[in-house]
């Protein structure tokens, strides 16, 4: 098969050629953006009266039968045509013949990749923003539900004060937020159109890229031709973005996967969640934070993969560019699917407040409480009460008891200045209230944090 560019080649590729130097099999994800920014190319090329309107009327109803054709799976793909940008230039031309060779007029495949994949990762953009505004939903949800249930706080994976689960699911509607914002201030900045660079330089051809970007909703056009065709920091930043948010779920997915062993038992999955063991007929397992967690591997390997391809690469485009889709598509759909069944999980999972609850009952949760107790009602420095409350700790641990259930007298037994008001101080309920400051655990402060994080998602609904 004679390929668009064979016209200097006495000799025809092998077939191992074209298995390795067609992408193809994976770009043709890319159908749809390709068809479009060809429309607007071609609707541009009429208007400065590069084509004629019938030229550019006939390109566009043969472009919209090859997308009715792929999106019906009718299109046959040949590896030939090497990517899904002379796949469908080849059967414009099958189709429409004459006005279909002038489509590329003032036109590269250079830029034509640049605009169709800029194409691709702002919708997805987008399309993630929004799926995390779901798991967003859903967190907010049992927030709001769980301002009071006490659990243990933790440090070191060691129990530390006690806070409520709001405060502790706030922390990830909190990362989360950031990475809404980290993903809409890439889309910001890569909201500009390539297209109109043509191989590396621009074009002789009387163009007209302000239209264009208008057509295809980009805020604005590239300013250097040798940096759009060379760019692809769009790609990498939704790649950085997609490696910090996932890292954000697989942190948590971590907390469900802790949280639903024998040993803490703070959560149930859902059975629709979970999954068993072909041999242990008992075994009820976290598959699916597991994969969460385990799916950091591959978008982190996406991201480092891109910025290796491109860290010595000569301006402008080279081969080794087209290694940069993959990895993308890989970490967006991982992305989504993972955020989908995320939410899902925490929508359907049984949550036990007693066990939070009972787990708060050891450790001494409320030892900070003592040694802020002796700082404000006894005037005693803070380096003093620390110890002070270290012994008292030791004395409950040889008693076989928490902190939080020592008499005064038991108290009292370790320094003397303790008065009969502690007792109040530390009680769980006290400790994890006592965090009034902004920012903290207290009841108060969590509400106050809900409404930020709701007053921040009406303002985006609005
Ligand atoms: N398939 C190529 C890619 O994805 C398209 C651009 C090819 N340009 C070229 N001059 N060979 O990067």
């Amino acid at each position: 098969m004679s390929k668009l560019w064979s016209g200097r080649f006495a000799q025809s590729g092998t077939q191992l050629l074209d298995e390795f130097n067609a992408s193809l099999p994976f770009d043709k994800k890319l159908y749809e953006e390709d068809i479009r920014g060809s429309i607007a190319h071609a609707t541009m090329l009429a208007k400065q009266g590069i084509l004629s309107g019938e030229e550019a009327d006939q390109i566009a109803k043969g472009l919209m039968q090859i997308k009715q054709e792929i999106d019906e799976g009718k299109f046959e793909f040949n590896i030939a045509h090497e990517d899904i940008h002379m796949s469908v230039e080849t059967r414009l031309i099958d189709l429409i013949g004459e006005a279909g060779k002038r489509l590329h007029t003032a036109r590269s495949r250079n830029d034509q990749v640049a605009v169709d994949f800029r194409q691709y990762v702002q919708k997805q953009t987008l399309v993630i923003v929004h799926v995390l505004e779901s798991v967003i939903d859903v967190l907010m949800q049992i927030a709001k539900e769980h301002t009071t249930t006490l659990l243990p706080g933790m440090t070191h994976l060691q129990h530390a004060q006690p806070i409520n689960l709001a405060f502790h699911l706030l922390a990830y509607v909190s990362m989360f937020k950031r990475d809404i914002e980290r993903l809409e201030s890439s889309y910001t900045r890569n909201n500009v159109l390539p297209l109109g660079c043509a191989a590396l330089a621009g074009t002789p051809h009387p163009i007209d890229r302000e239209y264009v970007a208008k057509l295809l909703g980009f805020d604005s056009v590239s300013v250097n031709c040798l940096d759009t065709v060379s760019d692809r920091d769009f790609a990498l930043e939704i790649l950085f973005n997609v490696a910090t948010l996932m890292m954000h779920v697989s942190r948590f997915a971590e907390e469900l996967i802790l949280w639903s062993s024998y040993e803490f038992k703070f959560i149930t999955l859902s059975d629709a969640y979970s999954t068993g063991s072909s041999i242990m007929p008992q075994k009820k397992n976290p598959d699916v934070p597991e994969l969460l967690r385990g799916k950091t591997g591959r978008v982190n390997g996406n991201l480092i993969a891109l910025l290796t391809v491109l860290k010595g690469l000569p301006l402008a485009y080279n081969k080794d560019m087209q290694e940069d889709k993959e990895g993308v598509f890989d970490s967006v759909e991982t992305a989504l699917i993972s955020l989908n069944i995320l939410r899902e999980a925490l929508r359907t999972m049984t949550i036990n407040t007693d066990r939070m609850r009972k787990a708060c009952e050891v450790g001494h949760l409320s030892a900070t409480d003592l040694a802020d107790y002796l700082v404000q009602k006894c005037n005693i420095p803070f380096r003093e009460a620390h110890f002070i409350t270290g012994r008292a700790v030791a004395h409950a641990e040889s008693l076989g008891k928490d902190l939080s259930v020592l008499s005064v007298r038991e108290l009292q037994s370790v320094d003397a200045r303790i008065g009969e008001d502690v007792c109040a101080y530390l009680s769980l309920e006290h400790s994890m209230n006592a965090r009034t400051s902004q920012g903290g655990t207290s009841v108060a402060s969590t509400q106050r944090q809900i409404e930020i994080f709701e007053a921040w998602i009406n303002a985006r609904k609005a």
